[in-house]
């Protein structure tokens, strides 16, 4: 049973005011792929859907003069950090399962090397998909945080997953029982 859908966190304010910040069609399409890849490894498909499209919610505004400044974000960025601990505090405070909260918070301090020290590490199978969904929808130039698309077409693809995610579960649990 899904306690919060992609739908209720797309319509929080936390989500508008941070996902939108470092790109809103990334987050949906890193979604997308999530769940993809998720379907093909036997994961759990919705938690790498809400892992996809929060893994960006830690960003900070990188301005200098008005432009982005990457070497700021570079020196100084722990955006996944910063994310993991605000998608978790939204995603309980919607009234997600805490262990699904859990490891949705974790897949996205693990999705990129910038919170991590050096070394060799054992990723789980969740945190691996979030991490490639979001290099599958990366453009030269950082371009994928700047892509937008019409609000109208960002919730009914949002909501297109939520479909495929509770089409996924009730499938599987018709095979069950069959
Ligand atoms: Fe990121
Ligand atoms: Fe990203």
């Amino acid at each position: 049973m899904r306690y919060v859908t992609l739908t209720d966190i797309y319509h929080h304010s936390i989500t508008q005011k941070y996902v939108r910040r470092s790109g809103m069609a990334h987050a949906i399409s890193v979604a997308h792929h999530a769940f993809d890849l998720a379907v093909k490894q036997e994961v759990n498909p919705d938690w790498a859907a809400k892992a996809g499209f929060l893994h960006d919610i830690g960003h900070y505004e990188w301005y200098s003069d008005g432009e982005w400044d990457y070497n700021l974000y570079r020196e100084y960025d722990i955006h996944p950090i910063k994310g993991a601990e605000r998608a978790h505090k939204l995603l309980v405070r919607l009234g997600e399962d805490k262990y699904a909260a859990k490891e949705i918070a974790h897949a996205i301090l693990f999705h990129t090397d910038s919170a991590l020290p050096q070394g060799e590490f054992q990723f789980s199978p969740l945190q691996k998909i979030v991490h490639l969904a979001d290099e599958m929808d990366k453009q030269p130039g950082n371009l994928h945080h700047y892509r937008n698309i019409d609000n109208r077409e960002e919730l009914a693809l949002i909501q297109q997953l939520d479909q495929k995610v509770e089409h996924y579960f009730s499938s599987i649990s018709t095979k069950h029982q069959g």
